[in-house]
């Protein structure tokens, strides 16, 4: 099988051979990134192109991780609403204010996208097993591509992530550990069953193609636009696929001609005051996150107290021109309840974007003109408890 890309480690730039189950770059452990030869794809791969293509993530698939002929492992992730807020973009007192509607993915969450893509390839690798931490809608999401691929998986999660995601995992086959601890807890005992059995760990960013399935969503909304950017993007940031995903996209659809150069939006992470290891190394001018020690929120998804990719995180933070702010629970939850007045049925981490937007509209980050997208990451279902 052919794959017409290369990996290329994000701070050695060291190059990986795309076959079997590359992890990290074996040389410094960095993340790896797809690389593609985009002038030469650009002559055949235009907008015009995706016209009556089916409406899910893989309709972008000459820059995806999948050879020609390849189908790939998918339950119709991505080709989700942008939607339009004008009540809260006037209370915000900007141009336009838009919600991305992640949570109408399959397993309701934007970690469908990155399953997709990293499950595809390591089936086609010669994976035999599955495993990953998750704070659960990872967990939820590999246990649906691990079962559509008839590959066994393992989820390492905390003990107290919510019962209906546990019981989602069960219930689509997957075997599941509970652990006394946090997301970076279970990663280390997801490293220690890897090793012993030889399953695949799909952490994040511990396999570099998650973030190509993220990266669909920074594709899709310039598609939904009409091939241009909003002038912010505000995205709750853990682990940092989602940020990390649609910075390379704008790149790539500049490199491919699709997007006029220069005009990328401004990439805003928001995370929780009580998880906030990202904003603390954005305000000190740092290039890599401290882990965040006692990490406690409402919003599970944003309890990541540290990144392997925070060095990318803060770099696209930094080249778009962005910031990075923390919010309460409170402030999240109030604008999650928001959101729901106006039928977005939006998790806490898709309340922390319009909170943070209150936030950044009010420091004067974020001015009158411009036309912002919040990123709801994941449905309110799955936190009812
Ligand atoms: C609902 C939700 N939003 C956001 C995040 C953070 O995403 P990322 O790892 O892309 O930063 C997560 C991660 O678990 C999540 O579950």
């Amino acid at each position: 099988m052919k794959l017409d890309f290369t990996l290329i480690c994000s701070r050695c730039e060291r190059e990986t051979d795309t076959g079997g189950t590359p992890n990290v770059c074996t040389e410094c452990g960095a993340p790896l990134l797809a690389v593609y030869p985009l002038e030469e794809i650009a002559k055949d791969f235009r907008p015009e192109s995706l016209e009556g293509r089916r409406w899910d993530m893989w309709r972008y698939r000459e820059v995806m991780p999948l050879a020609a002929d390849e189908e790939p492992v998918s339950l119709g992730e991505g080709g989700t609403p942008l939607l339009s807020l004008p009540a809260s973009a006037k209370t915000a007192g900007v141009r336009e204010l838009l919600v991305k509607e992640e949570g109408l993915n399959p397993t309701y969450s934007f970690k469908a996208r990155g399953m997709s893509a990293a499950v595809t390839r390591a089936v086609a690798g010669g994976a035999k097993g599955f495993v990953a931490p998750s704070a659960g809608n990872a967990a939820d999401a590999l246990s649906a591509y691990g079962s559509r691929a008839g590959v066994p998986v393992r989820v390492y999660m905390p003990k107290d992530t919510p019962p209906l995601v546990i019981a989602e995992c069960r219930a689509l086959g997957a075997q599941v550990e509970l652990i006394d601890g946090v997301i970076s807890d279970c990663g280390v005992k997801a490293r220690e069953f890897a090793k012993q059995t030889g399953y695949f760990d799909v952490s994040t960013l511990r396999e570099p193609y998650r973030v190509e399935g993220k990266k669909t969503m920074g594709y899709e909304i310039a598609e939904q636009l009409g091939w241009s950017l909003p002038d912010a993007i505000i995205y709750p940031t853990g682990g940092g696929t989602g940020i990390i995903g649609m910075w390379k996209a704008f790149a790539e659809m500049e490199t491919l001609g699709w997007l006029e150069p220069g005009k990328r939006p401004r990439m805003y992470v928001v995370q929780s005051s009580g998880c906030a290891p990202m904003v603390r190394a954005w305000e000190s001018g740092a290039e890599t996150a401290e882990p965040w020690k006692d990490p406690e929120t409402i919003a599970w998804g944003l309890r990541v107290p540290g990144a392997i990719g925070d060095f990318l995180i803060l770099r696209a933070v930094r080249e778009s021109g962005g910031a990075a702010v923390a919010v309460s629970d409170e402030d999240l939850l109030a604008a999650a309840d928001e959101l729901l007045h106006h039928g977005v049925a939006a998790c806490p981490e898709g309340g922390a974007t319009l909170a943070a937007l209150y936030r950044l509209r009010a420091d004067g980050h974020i001015g009158p003109d411009d036309k912002v997208i919040c990123f709801n990451t994941g449905a309110w279902i799955k936190y009812v408890e």
